[in-house]
């Protein structure tokens, strides 16, 4: 596949096997996320890699705790990967991934969100690259919003003033591939 075809090629994954990615491959993809592009150049995102699938899952069962449903009335993801959104009755927002990367970001600086995102963009594409399936996910902060969450991040020595921006799950697509989705018209345009 060329660099084209991986971009259509990649989906978000959301059912996945119990088989682990190796760790060489972990490696790679957070590496490909620090050469992401920056803001001001000031490689200021931390990648922290979760290669053990209990703490994944205990992160997951966070993360959908923290979800609001409140004002999602009516929305709808997928019907081949359906997401918390699709089925209420999903108890992880990891969706049973064995792996998962999280960025990290300077809160107080004003391209964080976006500088956390490119990271996990260049992320997918390498994970695609690999033959391993992924999902960004969001709620990130909230997720690490709690006493275990704070616990963590001191752990992982994630420096202060620093805030949990995405997600990206890893691991293998359980069954199907799923197929291009289609894209809604008129969203490019070249004016000369
Ligand atoms: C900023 C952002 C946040 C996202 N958050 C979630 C999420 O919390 N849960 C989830 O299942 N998917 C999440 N996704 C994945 C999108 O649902 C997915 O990209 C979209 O449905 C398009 O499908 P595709 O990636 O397969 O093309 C997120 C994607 C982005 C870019």
């Amino acid at each position: 596949m060329n660099l084209f075809e991986l971009i259509k090629y990649r989906r978000s994954i959301r059912k996945y096997e119990e088989r682990q990615i190796p760790k060489e491959d972990l490696q790679k993809i957070l590496e490909a996320g620090t050469f992401a592009p920056n803001a001001g150049s000031g490689q200021r995102s931390m990648i922290v890699g979760v290669h053990n699938p209990k703490l994944v899952e205990r992160l997951g069962k966070m993360n959908v705790a923290m979800m609001r449903r409140d004002n999602l009335i009516g929305g709808h993801v997928s019907d081949d990967q359906p997401s918390i959104i699709d089925d209420p009755t999903i108890k992880s927002g990891f969706y049973g991934a064995p792996s998962v990367a999280i960025v990290f970001a300077q809160g107080n600086f004003l391209y964080s969100i976006p500088d956390a995102f490119c990271c996990a963009e260049n992320m997918v594409l390498a994970a695609t690259e690999l033959g391993i399936s992924s999902c960004i996910i969001a709620r990130a902060e909230e997720t690490f919003y709690n006493e275990y969450g704070k616990q963590l991040m001191a752990e992982w020595g994630v420096p202060e003033g620093y805030v949990p921006r995405c997600f990206v799950l890893l691991g293998y697509c359980r069954g199907d591939y799923p197929k291009e989705k289609p894209r809604r018209p008129n969203r490019t345009l070249i004016v000369e």
